[in-house]
């Protein structure tokens, strides 16, 4: 298991893998030039993309304490599976990756300690897992810089729902821009799969002042609203962002009907220049 800096070709473009000149042990994995993952190799608590640091925040804040049984969809360079791996010794975790290709280049790179890397569509791998035992289901999905049409409905949803137990949680990443259409479909989706909830995302891609990530967490039982408010905040972490929820969260999405597998759109492209080193 060694990295090396370079491009391979993958399923959803050219995969490339660059060493952080300003990070001893820090990579970044991008395909098609949009980043995917950030590791720093010698500190997997070290969440380097923000909406990443706020999908950390939702599972620190998960109780009780201690191992969790966790889903991640999509790979990536699984930062995220090595953080839990990192915070929550012992955690069971299975990650699911369309890209064979992308997959074989993180598990021969970085290893695949803490979880395990199945190859295989989300979608359709959700019928396989077992229903009602997972604390935590991860969404972050993206073909390059666009989400499948097919994970971003109220019927993918509901299959995620049943793989959660009651007091599980599901998180998911979403991108978008002014006036975050886009985002508020996704709320008004959620709200129509889970009794709770909250969106995650720093004020200024709130008020739609730049295309970027929002992070949305929900569960068929309360979530730690208190406690997230505070950790988003800022609180002990880099991040500054605002927690939206109940009300709020309902006038958020302005009156947007829940997405469908009949009526699903495609996730918004970012502006061209956005990923541009
Ligand atoms: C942004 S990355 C995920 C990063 C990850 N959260 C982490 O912790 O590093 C998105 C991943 O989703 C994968 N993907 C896209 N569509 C998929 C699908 N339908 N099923 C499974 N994986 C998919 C891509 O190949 C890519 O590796």
């Amino acid at each position: 298991m060694s990295a090396v800096p370079g491009r391979w070709p993958a399923a959803f473009g050219a995969a490339e893998l660059l060493r952080d000149a300003d990070r001893d042990d820090g990579w970044l994995l991008t395909v098609d030039g949009v980043p995917q993952s950030y590791l720093d190799l010698a500190d997997p608590t070290h969440l380097e993309f923000d909406y990443v640091r706020l999908m950390g925040d939702v599972v620190d804040c998960l109780l009780p304490e201690g191992p969790l049984q966790a889903v991640h969809l999509g790979g990536g360079a699984c930062t995220l599976p090595r953080y839990v791996a990192a915070t929550r010794p012992g955690s069971r975790q299975l990650v699911i990756e369309a890209d064979a290709a992308l997959a074989e280049l993180v598990r021969t790179s970085f290893g695949t300690t803490g979880f395990r890397l199945r190859i295989g569509e989300a979608r359709a791998e959700l019928a396989r897992l077992r229903p009602g035992e997972s604390d935590l289901v991860v969404a972050d999905l993206f073909e390059a810089a666009l989400m499948p049409v097919h994970v971003t409905t109220l019927e993918w949803l509901l299959e995620v729902r049943r793989l959660l137990r009651p007091e599980g949680v599901y998180v998911v990443n979403v991108a978008d821009g002014r006036p975050l259409p886009f985002a508020k479909a996704q709320v008004a989706t959620l709200l129509a799969a889970f009794e709770h909830v909250v969106l995650l995302a720093d004020p200024s891609v709130l008020r739609g002042r730049r295309f970027a990530n929002l992070v949305l967490a929900a569960g068929a039982g309360p979530l730690p609203v208190d406690l997230l408010t505070r950790r988003a905040a800022g609180a002990g972490g880099r991040t500054r962002a605002r927690l939206v929820s109940g009300q709020d969260l309902r006038d958020f999405t302005g009156g947007a009907a829940p997405v469908t597998d009949a009526n699903a759109r495609s996730s918004p492209r970012p502006p061209p220049d956005l990923f541009h080193r």
